[in-house]
């Protein structure tokens, strides 16, 4: 389907298979789709592999004088078609999902500089439009402008189970409890943090997915855009 460029803002709790959702409406309009929790894992790579992230923990200033040194964009893989990160040009998207990215990057995301710098970067990765792009922040601060927004959500013991299932399948050992756990410290960290925590914008339509398939939240958000592509058509003709 092709169509005028939208901005489409996806937010929500972490494990609701935002990213999955995201990337296949992006393939359904032939869009642009932008991972922004990879850029705060990059910055987080970063970090870790320049001695910013030591036995000491994390030392703010350092990274906060680093920013203008870390740049991150996104690459086709030829092989898969899907998207990867680079860090100042390397290949880390496999190193990003690490889990010791996965515990340094909550740390690293509510410094107020590093969010800045980053939103930066994806206004301009953005574009024109045609983009849809997943997060925490995408429609209340990133795109308060957004032309569709979602907030994601789903039963924390639902999205423990899909997490646990993941971790399972890659060797991980783990119980169903320790990930459950996980999921609701994540909850606490995004949604409590000072600077631009997880939250509603007053103007996204909420997906709970807790009992829906992929497809039944393809059929729901096809018929969100087509309604929004209808009205913007009605605009544009109302004003010529
Ligand atoms: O979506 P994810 O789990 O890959 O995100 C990694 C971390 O980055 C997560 O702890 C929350 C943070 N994040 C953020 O603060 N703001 C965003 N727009 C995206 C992610």
């Amino acid at each position: 389907m092709s169509s005028p460029s939208l901005i489409i803002a996806v937010d929500g709790y972490s494990s609701c298979g935002k990213s999955t959702f995201a990337k296949a409406i992006a393939r359904w309009l032939g869009y642009t789709y932008i991972d922004s929790g990879a850029m705060y894992r990059a910055v987080t790579l970063y970090a870790m592999e320049n001695g910013i992230i030591g036995e000491k923990g994390l030392d703010r200033k350092k990274l906060i004088a680093a920013l203008p040194e870390i740049r991150i964009s996104f690459e086709q893989d030829p092989a898969t078609g899907s998207s990867v990160t680079l860090l100042n040009g390397r290949n880390v998207e496999e190193k990003i999902r690490s889990l010791e990215v996965s515990q340094w990057v909550s740390e690293v995301s509510r410094i107020r500089e590093v969010r800045e710098h980053l939103v930066q970067q994806q206004r301009r990765l953005a574009g024109h439009g045609g983009v849809v792009m997943d997060g925490r922040d995408i429609g209340t601060v990133v795109f308060p402008d957004a032309d569709i927004k979602i907030f994601m959500t789903a039963r924390p013991e639902v999205r423990a189970q899909r997490r646990y299932k993941e971790l399972k399948e890659k060797g991980v050992e783990i119980t169903f409890e320790e990930v459950l756990e996980n999921v609701r410290e994540r909850d606490r960290i995004d949604s409590g943090r000072e600077v631009s925590p997880l939250k509603k914008a007053d103007d996204a339509l909420v997906l709970d997915n807790s009992d829906m398939s992929v497809e039944e939240q393809m059929e729901w958000i096809k018929e969100v855009i087509r309604k929004k592509l209808e009205e913007k058509e009605k605009k544009d003709a109302d004003r010529s």
